[in-house]
C-alpha cells in the first residue's frame, strides 16, 4: 500500500493567496496541494492536505496521523510560536516531522523566532514561499525511502 504524508496547516492560512500577498505569495492552499501531490507522486507516497484554524483540531489530525501517515509536513502558522500542546501531540508520531513555513520567520518580528516544533522536527524550511511545501514533500521522499 502507498504510504501517505498529512500536510498540517494552522490558523489563517485558509486565506492563502487572498492573505497579506505581499508575505505570502498570491498562491492558494488548493495550488499547494497540487504542487504537493505531484511530488509526492514522483517520490511513491500518496499525500492530503488539511487546513484549521483550531489548535484542537491540529492535534486531533496528528493523533489519526499515528495510525494513518508515514510522516507528517506541518505549518502551525502562529501555534509555531505558542503551542506546547501540538509539540506534545508530535511528540507521540513516530515518523518524520518536516515543518515548513511560507514567509522567513528569522528577518520578522522576534516572537517569531522561536519554535516549539522544531523541537521536534527533523528538518525546517522557511523563507521559500510556497514551493516550501514541495520541497519538503520531496524531502519526505528521501525519509521515507
Ligand atoms: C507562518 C509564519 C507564522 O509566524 C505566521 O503566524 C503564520 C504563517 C509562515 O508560513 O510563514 O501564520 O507559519
Amino acid at each position: 500500500m502507498t504510504r501517505s504524508v498529512v500536510i498540517l496547516n494552522g490558523p489563517n492560512l485558509n486565506l492563502l493567496g487572498k492573505r497579506q500577498p505581499d508575505i505570502y505569495g498570491t498562491d492558494t492552499l488548493a495550488d499547494v496541494e497540487m504542487a504537493c501531490a505531484k511530488v509526492a507522486a514522483e517520490v511513491g507516497l500518496a499525500c492530503r492536505l488539511v487546513q484549521s484554524n483550531h489548535e484542537g483540531q491540529i492535534i486531533d489530525w496528528i493523533h489519526e496521523a499515528r495510525e494513518k501517515d508515514a510522516g507528517i509536513i506541518i505549518n502551525p502558522g502562529a501555534f509555531t510560536h505558542t503551542s506546547i500542546a501540538i509539540l506534545d501531540a508530535l511528540n507521540t508520531f513516530e515518523g518524520p516531522v518536516l515543518e515548513v513555513h511560507i514567509s522567513n520567520v528569522h528577518k520578522r518580528e522576534a516572537f517569531r523566532h522561536h519554535s516549539y516544533v522544531s523541537l521536534r522536527a527533523e528538518g525546517v524550511i522557511a523563507g521559500f514561499g510556497v514551493e516550501g511545501y514541495a520541497l519538503a514533500m520531496r524531502r519526505m521522499g528521501t525519509l521515507l525511502g
